[in-house]
């Protein structure tokens, strides 16, 4: 099949990643059926769809007719089995290997035999997703950035049973159909994004750690003397700080390398409860 036949996108998960993902799928053109765990769930992931696809009318990137066909083009349903009409799945569940190996193992008797699985995974080996599904050639991974209707970055990441042909599917849709800029990376932890971001924002934590300077002045020294658009300890209380420990936990445990060992004070403020931006403190406080 090639990207342009896929008619109906199955999309697990709709969080914080899956809604925006269900949305770039939707407003590209496609009809797309997302899953929840319960019938709470699925009407909380429409309202999240609903309230990001308005922010995009109000800042005029989307016209109101627009806006209304991608959401007459989204359903949502409490059970798994719905995805069975499926051209293509796009995995977005929680970040838990059980339940995603669970979830992988479902979509292989759900889904037609020749449907490509991708998963959303930050971490999880895409090698592990594919051989639970029971069809190890067709699952990849295909990686976006929150918010996915806004950020440009598709990170593909075959694992070492992905055939050429699936990761050519992929890349043709992320960059055809959803106007993503794809990069590709191998199935490590981290891939290209979180390899690099995480010992970066640990560096700016051990600095501020040790005293160097202010959180302000690392802030202000990155993004005026480096032209980011944010410093890294801002960056960090936006990521969720309990979210870069977890990821820089795993980097560690696969590369076994000092540069991603979590810096104290971080594991203690995620200890403290000082979550970042969605807590209303982290490095600053968000009142
Ligand atoms: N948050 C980020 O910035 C980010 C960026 C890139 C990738 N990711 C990845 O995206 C995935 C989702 O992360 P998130 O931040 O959206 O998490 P989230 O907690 O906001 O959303 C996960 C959703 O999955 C649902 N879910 C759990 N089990 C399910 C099941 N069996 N069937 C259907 N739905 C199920 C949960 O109810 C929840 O709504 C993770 O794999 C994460 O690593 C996250």
């Amino acid at each position: 099949m090639g990207p342009a036949e896929v008619r109906r996108v199955g999309v697990v998960g709709c969080g914080l990643m899956g809604s925006g993902i269900v949305e770039v799928v939707a407003r590209a053109g496609a009809a797309v059926t997302f899953t929840e765990g319960s019938e709470e769930l699925v009407t909380a992931g429409r309202d999240r769809i609903e309230r990001s696809i308005a922010r995009a009318v109000e800042r005029g990137k989307l016209e109101d007719a627009a806006a209304e066909a991608a959401l007459g083009r989204i359903e949502g349903a409490a059970d798994l089995g719905a995805l069975a009409g499926a051209d293509l799945v796009i995995e977005a569940a929680t970040e838990r290997l059980d339940a995603k190996l669970a979830i992988f193992r479902a979509l292989g008797d759900i889904a037609r035999p020749e449907v490509v699985l991708a998963s959303n995974t930050s971490s999880i080996p895409i090698v592990e997703l594919a051989i639970a599904s029971g069809r190890p050639e067709l699952v990849v991974g295909m990686h976006f950035f929150n918010p996915p209707p806004v950020m440009a970055l598709l990170e593909l990441t075959p694992a070492i049973t992905t055939s050429a042909d699936t990761l050519a599917f992929v890349r043709a849709y992320g960059t055809d159909v959803l106007g993503k800029t794809c990069v590709q990376a191998r199935d490590e932890a981290g891939f290209i994004v979180n390899r690099l971001l995480i010992p970066y924002l640990f560096d700016a934590i051990r600095l501020y750690e040790r005293g160097l300077a202010t959180r302000e002045d690392i802030d202000t020294a990155v993004q005026l003397g480096l032209a980011h658009p944010m410093g890294p300890l801002r960056l960090a209380d936006l990521v969720g700080l309990d979210t870069t420990l977890a990821i820089g936990e795993i980097l560690q445990a696969e590369f076994g390398e000092a540069r991603y060992a979590p810096p104290p004070l971080l594991r203690r403020m995620v200890a403290a409860g000082a979550l970042g931006r969605k807590a209303g403190r982290g490095f600053y406080r968000y009142d």
